[in-house]
């Protein structure tokens, strides 16, 4: 350990990009020929069944074999009139840069699983590529007939929405942000010893840990750790019971199962029968939530979206969907829904700001919210609000606490009849749909009991 320590400190003395990143060229390629090298240490790389070390940060769409062709020559071209080698500067090659950034990560726990393997495939490339550059017959080949012949890699947009930064922020607010609903149950973390008020809920929840164990615990202290306990409990199939997560059928996950389900039946003793973990699944903790609820609706979208990125099914960018909601405490009631509505239906109460400038109500919307029909012919649901789509959505709106700006607004009332949202829980109802519209003004606080009422009897067309 020692050893190889001092040997980085001294080799970084020299090497610019060593010191930056704890990576450097190593010498024992030194005398090989540029062939050698490629089929001594970069075809091994392309062989492997072992993903590379970007799976560190890109859950998938990209792997270090989609930059290898079978032939040495090939590869070198390809890469080379790509711009991903630079055959001035060899150690500046853009494809050691994009095999380096593994040393920025600040997960240092993910950094040192694969630092490795990030290890092994550095030096392999940076001794082939300073091989081949220093060759003028290869450096110096013709390009290709025919174009590139670069293996076919997803677009760059698509590998960027598939890093698995992306997809834990996105639980953060779709999944992670409903936690609440959950509480005291399965919330450890949000039960506070020095608030009276919590007595019984930690009592309650302590009684539940002892009878269930850790598995009672789904939300953890943070969206990636317990977005990492959701995907350990779903990789190995096990016999009558659904994963958490079903990446092979998102609406067959535990996670939304069990709130939507009720309690398990009762013995003749009045004792519950033990839950269930297959169809029909039944809920110890009863329904927490409806089908097509506003946390349903982001659940699934999550659920959804995380099965497409892990399955490889984001081919271009027109695959990918929206993912720019924020989690809101502003609440919208509907009451006195409209007879027609049955019980149970999915609404979309859509939200478009007042433009003073333009004296029109936007046309994109600026929030949304999804709620069923209750018995009392009343719809709620809390507001995603929409970061603009041309706006990185990480500056347009803090994380919790986001709330819409002091204004006037439109909202525009779609119904399901038509059962859309069955098929693709996360969809946008459109004109079809369209039922009515309303306007509200401030003050608009948070929370249930200062919802912004509509009058389902004074909807407009
Ligand atoms: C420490 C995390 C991390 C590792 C490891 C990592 N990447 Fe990335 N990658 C990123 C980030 C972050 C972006 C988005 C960059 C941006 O938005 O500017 C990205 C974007 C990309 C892109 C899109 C184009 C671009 O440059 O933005 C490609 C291609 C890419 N990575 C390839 C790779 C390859 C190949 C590997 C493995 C050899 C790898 N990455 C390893 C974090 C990583
Ligand atoms: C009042 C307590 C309570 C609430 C609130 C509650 N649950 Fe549960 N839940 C339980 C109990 C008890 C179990 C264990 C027995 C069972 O599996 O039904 C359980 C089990 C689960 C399981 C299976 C966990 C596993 O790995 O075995 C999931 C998933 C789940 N609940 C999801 C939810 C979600 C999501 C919510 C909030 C929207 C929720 N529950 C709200 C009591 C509750």
């Amino acid at each position: 350990m020692i050893r190889f320590l001092l040997s980085v400190v001294s080799v970084a003395m020299v090497c610019p990009l060593a010191s930056a990143g704890g990576l450097a060229a190593d010498d024992a390629g030194a005398k090989a020929t540029p062939i050698e090298l490629f089929e001594q240490r970069i075809m091994p790389i392309f062989k492997s069944p072992k993903p590379s070390s970007c799976v560190q940060c890109h859950l998938s769409s990209v792997d270090l074999k989609d930059y290898i062709l079978p032939s040495h020559e090939q590869t070198f071209v390809s890469l080379r009139d790509e711009g991903l080698i630079d055959v001035m500067n060899p150690d500046d090659s853009k494809i050691l840069n994009l095999i380096a950034m593994g040393e920025k990560d600040l997960d240092k726990g993910a950094k040192l699983i694969h630092a490795r393997t990030r290890r092994a495939e550095y030096q392999a490339f940076a001794a082939w590529i300073k091989a081949c550059c220093s060759a003028p017959k290869i450096r110096d080949l013709p390009s290709l007939e025919g174009g590139n012949p670069a293996p076919a890699r997803k677009p760059d947009t698509v590998i960027e929405f598939t890093r698995k930064n992306r997809v834990v922020d996105s639980f953060g607010r779709n999944v992670w942000s409903q936690r609440m609903r959950c509480f005291p149950c399965h919330t450890p973390h949000e039960l506070d010893e020095s608030n009276p008020k919590h007595e019984k809920a930690i009592a309650r929840h302590k009684e539940l840990e002892k009878k269930f164990g850790q598995r009672i615990n789904i939300f953890r202290d943070s969206p990636e750790t317990t977005l990492r306990h959701l995907m350990v409990s779903s990789r190995k199939p096990r016999p009558g019971r659904l994963p958490l997560i079903n990446v092979a059928d998102p609406a067959k996950s535990l996670l939304i199962l069990k709130p939507t389900s009720k309690l398990p039946k009762k013995h003749a003793d009045g004792k519950f029968e033990k839950p269930s973990y297959a169809e029909p699944v039944s809920h110890m903790g009863g329904l927490k939530m409806h089908v097509n609820d506003q946390s349903y609706k982001s659940f699934m979208a999550w659920i959804q979206d995380y099965s497409r990125v892990v399955g490889e099914q984001y081919a271009s960018a027109d695959d990918l969907p929206l993912d720019n909601w924020y989690p809101s405490m502003q609440v919208l009631r509907l009451k006195n829904a409209p007879e027609s509505w049955e019980v149970l239906t999915g609404v979309q109460m859509v939200v478009h700001a007042w433009n003073d400038a333009e004296k029109s109500w936007s046309d994109d919307p600026v929030a949304f919210t999804q709620g069923t029909v209750t018995p009392q012919k009343t719809v709620n649901g809390a507001l995603f609000l929409l970061a603009p789509a041309n706006v990185d959505g990480q500056d347009a709106w803090d994380r919790e606490g986001s709330t819409l700006p002091t204004g006037r607004y439109l909202v525009k009332i779609y119904v399901d009849t038509q059962g859309r949202l069955a098929d693709d829980p996360a969809a946008f109802l459109t004109e079809p749909d369209y039922f009515g519209q309303a306007t509200v003004e401030d003050p608009w606080k948070e929370g249930f009991r200062d919802a912004k009422l509509l009058d389902g009897a004074l909807l407009q067309k």
